[in-house]
């Protein structure tokens, strides 16, 4: 997407009165509910902004809310475009550069992924620390746009180290576990073989999911800071695979939910 569509579309949301806020949330399969948390929001479906593209998901609703959590106030995408889709990486990554126009500084996103660490269960949370990029494609790929960042963007550090110990110890003051890990993407939209389960663990990863990971590259390139949360749908042990139940995956989403709720609460508050 060219600059001139994402600024028209940051001029028209401005207009709508979303401005004077740093902190945003991107909201996964089945982790919708955190909308019910926000209080005196203003609420656009993606339907009405000009030149956003159409989550086709029907587990996503496509909402842009902007509103307080916590009393600190949140630009919260309510669905998010993926891959598998049939988005281009532009399209997918144009939420993260609104944001860079709206003046968000604090990104946190949130996805339902499958547990490659045999230790993990299903129902748990994890923090993503680090990412393995399998897409065939991703976001910065052609002329670099200056106005958002450098061409080479560093990677050393993608996923925020303090906002990471700010969930590390919210988690613990809340008795949620959270577990720790690396996750993978998976373009999708099928799941995995075993083997290809087996070779995911081999890489080094914990998790795998089909979303993420472009929206990540493009907020560390815009120099917004992030921090990502999974969570564990499924356990993908290849020596023991069962029949994958999409329906399954969006109920234990919705009940982990909950804890992931709770968690993003705080972790706006301790930042404020
Ligand atoms: N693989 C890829 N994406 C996923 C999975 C999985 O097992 N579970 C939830 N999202």
């Amino acid at each position: 997407m060219n600059l001139t569509k994402i600024k028209q579309t940051v001029d028209f949301l401005i207009l709508k009165g979303f401005v004077e806020c740093e902190n945003a949330v991107i909201l996964g399969t089945g982790l919708g509910s955190l909308v019910d948390a926000v209080e005196h929001k203003i609420s656009i479906p993606y339907s009405q902004i000009p030149h956003f593209p159409i989550s086709t998901v029907e587990t996503h609703s496509g909402n842009l809310i902007l509103g307080n959590i916590e009393g600190v106030k949140v630009l919260v995408f309510q669905g998010r475009f993926h891959f598998y889709e049939g988005y281009s990486m532009q399209q997918v990554v144009f939420p993260v550069h609104i944001m860079k126009f709206l003046g968000i500084k604090n990104l946190l996103i949130s996805n339902a992924a499958g547990a490659i660490n045999l230790g993990f269960k299903k129902g748990s949370l994890m923090l993503i620390k680090d990412h393995i990029n399998l897409f065939p494609k991703h976001p910065l790929v052609g002329p670099n746009k200056d106005e958002i960042g450098v061409r080479f963007p560093d990677m050393s550090s993608a996923y925020n180290s303090h906002f990471n110990e700010i969930l590390t110890t919210v988690a613990k003051n809340l008795k949620i576990p959270l577990e720790k890990g690396v996750y993978i993407s998976a373009q999708g939209p099928m799941l995995e073989t075993p083997s290809e389960y087996r070779m995911l663990r081999r890489f080094g990863a914990d998790a795998v999911g089909m979303s993420t990971i472009p929206e990540v590259i493009a907020a560390n390139h815009a120099g917004i800071k992030c921090c990502a949360l999974s969570v564990l749908t499924d356990e993908c042990d290849p020596d023991d695979l069962k029949p994958i139940d999409i329906q399954e995956i969006i109920t234990i989403a919705k009940k982990a939910e909950k804890k992931l709720v709770l968690l993003v609460k705080e972790f706006f508050k301790s930042i404020a």
